[in-house]
């Protein structure tokens, strides 16, 4: 393909095998390693966060931060998610025995609308786990709103949200990273992301007791004597995963600042196309370019669309396809006509580092092509 949907970013190789070589000069390869416990204080320092804890991947980051602030939905209790996600939102909370309930979405920002969770919802729920989609932030006011009436947990599902600020309105106006929202905010660190650690995971406290918990969590529920106080599991990040970040980390600069204006370039294109919508972005928070989906009218010409593509060298993917509410598997639980229509419509176009603006016009020039053919 000569655009693949996504090319995971490389740092120059002497730059990593600098930083591996010192792995093997230690010969100290996981647990708490040099390079995770330098990554942690660089990412930390770069999100402005006191509590940060690097994990093994975004999936474990998700389980890890349920089991830290205890959330348990018992026999009829529920967590109020979105269903426009990855597949690993819905199944991390089941993977830990909670019960989903799918709250439908906000047809602009794609994002979980709280407003439509119904009072016999919010009653019976214990936390809200909203998802900042391809980066973009929720409705964090109206989720907290929500969450202290009702005595809810925050956990925020920041796997695209790297990177996305937002402003904080209601004290100094100050722009912060949008993983200070919520009682706890997880990302992933997957090769696919804009940064990443190859596969990785980092998770965000707001209380330092939880990331104490999350910490002992991590390695088995190891206290300090080596002994197994509660029930824990391995989600630790190994040192050449974190050696990776580091590298990665060296380039944050560049990768933001580009992806960002491959963004503006992607939506100065296609705001002229007028069969296609483009996610509205939260007003008080900045697009970090992590991904570029689109919006069809129906999903036979999304079908049509995407196999056009295919056809001159342009990979896109239905990113999330189908709705998790819809995934028997999940429960299936709450009524989400929107995420529902919206699942089976959009396409996420390539988005990579390592992409031209020239190549980001040819892209757009192929789908008008595709469009006036097809409309
Ligand atoms: C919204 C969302 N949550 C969680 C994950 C899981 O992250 P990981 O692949 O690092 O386990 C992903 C992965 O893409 C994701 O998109």
């Amino acid at each position: 393909m000569k655009y693949p949907i996504v090319k995971p970013f490389l740092p120059p190789l002497n730059n990593y095998t600098a930083h591996i070589a010192s792995v093997f000069e230690r010969n100290w390869l996981t647990n708490n390693g040099p390079c995770l416990q330098k990554l942690e204080q660089q990412l930390a320092g770069y999100f402005n966060v006191e509590h940060l804890l690097l994990v093994a991947n975004g999936t474990l980051a998700l389980q890890v931060a349920f089991a830290a602030l205890n959330i348990d939905t018992n026999e009829s209790g529920c967590v109020l998610t979105t269903p426009f996600s990855f597949a690993a939102t819905a199944s991390s909370l089941c993977f830990a025995n909670l019960t989903p309930e799918f709250i439908d979405i906000d047809p602009e920002t794609y994002n979980i609308d709280i407003a439509k969770a119904s009072e016999a919802q919010l009653n019976k729920a214990t936390a809200i786990l909203g998802v900042h989609v391809f980066g973009n932030p929720c409705d964090v006011a109206g989720i907290e709103r929500a969450a202290k009436q009702h005595n809810l947990k925050v956990i925020y599902d920041a796997a695209h949200a790297f990177a996305s600020d937002i402003k904080n309105t209601d004290n100094d106006m100050t722009i912060t990273s949008v993983l200070h929202k919520g009682d706890v905010a997880t990302l992933s660190l997957h090769a696919t992301k804009l940064f990443h650690s190859v596969e990785g995971g980092a998770i965000v406290f707001k209380h330092k007791a939880d990331y104490l918990k999350a910490k002992q969590l991590i390695n088995f529920g190891f206290d300090a004597q080596q002994y197994p106080e509660f029930v824990g599991i391995n989600a630790k990040m190994s040192e050449v995963h974190a050696a990776m970040g580091l590298s990665v980390f060296e380039h944050l600069d560049h990768i933001t600042s580009w992806r960002q204006q491959l963004s503006k370039r992607y939506t100065e294109r296609l705001k002229a196309i007028n069969t296609v919508q483009l996610q509205v972005w939260h007003c008080d928070g900045n697009n970090n370019g992590a991904y570029m989906p689109v919006v069809f009218e129906s999903q036979t010409l999304l079908l049509k669309v995407q196999a056009a593509l295919t056809e001159v060298g342009v990979q896109t993917r239905r990113y999330f396809f189908p709705s998790l509410s819809q995934v028997p598997a999940y429960g299936m639980r709450g009524d989400t006509p929107l995420a529902n229509s919206l699942s089976e419509r959009i396409l996420c176009l390539p988005m990579f580092t390592d992409l031209t603006l020239d190549g980001v016009d040819e892209i757009c020039d192929h789908l008008m092509t595709v469009l006036k053919a097809n409309t």
